[in-house]
């Protein structure tokens, strides 16, 4: 999927990229490490305080008794003797705690959500700025669901696990510090116990982590299910494939259900060990600690012996605890790997890195250009195209489908590194000149129109984002857009649908041509731009569009010819080559593949 494979490198290498990833992450904190400061002195005061409760508790319990005990010593001198003042201690100490732990949590959701707030922008703005290559590699579907999944873990995570985690973490270090002061004894016979389980809980968590990490692709995949069948729900209907679409769709949940089942079995086995081992544990002090009061000269206070058993207690509660937050702290650092991968990989500005800004005139010339996919790398789609044009000029491109004519218009935008030759703009190479003063020459009117969510004027306006209202309604009149949008009661601002479903194919031609007409380009590009019309509409389009391409460089692929017989030049593509080039008359004349072409379709050209 997203970069390079993992999962075939050793596990030095994995830890040592998720400590990678985690710094990465980390970086976001950065900013905010002041306020990250101070949530984290709530964090360990209220931790702190909360290993008083145990003490506190257990010599309340106890105090009924007369043997003085160790911890009786040293909060006597605080003149803490009775039940009254045990308790009033305890609820100042759940007054502390509370106090600090509302800033905690307050602060460390400010925290995360700043740095939420800027992993979300930046890996936006890496995708934004991605390679077109990328985008034939990735289903944007399952990209855009994984991501925000990745980030909702990462924000539990970042909130509440991490703080939870070190909470219990002290809990245990403290427990362990006051038993060994208590009675060495019993915190020996407890802590018998702990390594064992530590083993087996790293075990586990990894076990689990791995499970996990198998179900979460499946969920992803089963997302691109979904997106890909109501996206392009007209199609699955048309050809009654809603069956086969929920075939493959249960194909996937059966599976993601299969492989959660088992991570479920094997987290019920880790959890119901740890139960066991747990309460064994707790057992077996329960049972020599109230052996070590008993007898005339008793080892243990009763107070020192509930302080004890509380202390295991809370000791227990953390260590189970601790394999679930584990993993969980493990899954979010695993869930960076697909964002901090989106983030640290090279986009457009990294890759295209010329820096020329010429004027752009409208002069350009192939030479020997030769071009396969990154996808399909054995397939040379261009073998070697040449041709000049200058400016102004109206250059037709055609071809039998699949010839590459679409292929050439996103080589002029520079979507793809050519594999071979050279593309020149007035004497500039792609290469050098700078990507958006090159494309913000251009204009595209594309084969497959899609229109964003929103209204005919946002639509219209996106090419050129500060055109006034004026200028919006002139440009629609002239791709003859006007007639249908002035129909609408809501006019310019009905709203279009998702990706433009609630308009007809033709007037959602038009709307990219009005966009077109708004930019101004010096070259511009119609792909099949009268291919949705009719051919009253299509006559009435395409007046609009010889007068738009007076003035620039054009290029108009059509399959039409009737659309093409006004153009400077026509290049005749077919086999990666140009097999023809020429104006009209004098192609039709040769007897070629154009003249072909022209009998085939039957078209009165001459008129
Ligand atoms: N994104 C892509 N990744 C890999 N191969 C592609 C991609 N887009 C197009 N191709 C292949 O490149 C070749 C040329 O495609 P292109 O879209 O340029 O043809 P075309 O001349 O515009 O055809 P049509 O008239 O049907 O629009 C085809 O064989 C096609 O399968
Ligand atoms: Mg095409």
């Amino acid at each position: 999927m997203l970069g390079p494979n993992n999962k075939k490198k050793k596990r030095e290498k994995l830890s040592k990229d998720s400590i990678q990833r985690a710094k990465k992450l980390f970086s976001y904190l950065k900013p905010y490490r002041g306020l990250f400061t101070i949530g984290w002195v709530f964090l360990v005061l209220s931790s702190s305080i909360g290993l008083l409760f145990p003490i506190l508790m257990g010599q309340l319990l106890g105090v009924e008794s007369e043997q003085s005990s160790s911890m009786q010593g040293a909060l006597n001198m605080m003149n803490v003797n009775n039940v009254t003042t045990y308790a009033i201690a305890l609820f100042i100490m759940f007054a502390t705690q509370s106090f600090f732990s509302f800033f905690r949590v307050v602060i460390f959701t400010n925290v995360t959500e700043n740095a939420l707030r800027d992993i979300r922008k930046d890996a936006f703005k890496q995708l934004i700025y991605m390679p077109m290559d990328f985008f034939n590699k990735n289903k944007v579907g399952e990209l855009t669901s994984r991501l925000s999944a990745d980030i909702e873990k990462l924000q539990e995570t970042m909130r509440t696990t991490v703080a939870e985690f070190f909470r219990q973490l002290v809990m245990i270090a403290g427990s362990v510090t006051f038993l060994l002061y208590i009675s060495p004894k019993l915190a020996l016979i407890m802590l018998a116990t702990v390594p064992v389980m530590a083993i087996i809980a790293v075990f586990f968590g990894r076990f689990i982590k791995k499970l996990s990490k198998k179900a979460q692709d499946e969920a992803a995949a089963s997302n691109g299910v979904i997106e890909e069948s109501l996206m392009g729900i007209s199609n699955v209907k048309s050809f009654t494939n809603e069956l086969f679409m929920l075939g493959k769709y249960v194909k996937s949940v059966t599976n993601i259900r299969a492989l959660n089942v088992k991570s479920g079995l094997w987290r019920g086995v880790f959890i119901s060990f740890l139960i066991f081992c747990m309460s064994g544990a707790i057992v077996i002090v329960v049972w020599q600690g109230l052996l070590m009061t008993q007898g005339a000269n008793p080892e243990l206070s009763r107070g020192d012996f509930f302080t004890c058993m509380l202390l295991t207690i809370m000791m227990g509660m953390s260590f189970g605890s601790i394999p679930d937050m584990y993993s969980s702290i493990q899954k979010a650092i695993g869930a960076t790997e697909n964002l901090m991968n989106i983030i640290y990989s090279k986009n457009e500005k990294n890759l295209l890195t010329g820096t020329n800004k010429p004027i752009i005139t409208g002069k350009i010339s192939f030479s020997t250009v030769s071009f396969s996919y990154p996808q399909r790398k054995d397939i040379e789609v261009l073998k070697g195209i040449n041709f000049n044009i200058t400016k102004n000029q109206t250059i037709a491109l055609v071809g039998p489908s699949g010839a590459g004519k679409s292929t050439i218009a996103s080589l002029l935008f520079n979507y793809y590194p050519i594999t071979g030759g050279t593309i020149q703009f007035d004497g500039v190479s792609i290469t050098d000149i700078e990507i958006e003063h090159l494309r913000s020459h251009m204009a595209i009117v594309p084969q497959e129109v899609i229109l964003f969510g929103g209204s005919i004027k946002e639509n219209i306006v996106f090419g050129k984002l500060d055109a006034t209202a004026e200028q919006i309604i002139e440009a629609a009149k002239q791709a003859n857009a006007w007639e249908f949008i002035s129909t609408f009661p809501d006019g310019l601002e009905t709203e279009v649908g998702d990706r433009g479903i609630q308009l007809s194919g033709g007037q959602k031609q038009r709307i990219a041509i009005a966009r077109a007409i708004l930019r101004d380009p010096k070259i511009l590009i119609l792909d099949e731009a009268t291919s949705a019309l009719d051919s009253e509409s299509e006559k009435l389009v395409q007046e609009a569009l010889t007068k738009l391409m007076a003035g620039r460089t054009s290029f108009v692929i059509a399959h039409r010819l009737s659309t093409i017989r006004k153009a400077d030049n026509i290049f005749v593509i077919d086999e990666g080559i140009i097999k023809e080039a020429g104006r009209h008359d004098d192609l039709i004349t040769s007897n070629g593949i154009y003249a072909n072409l022209v009998d085939l379709q039957g078209v009165s050209v001459t008129s």
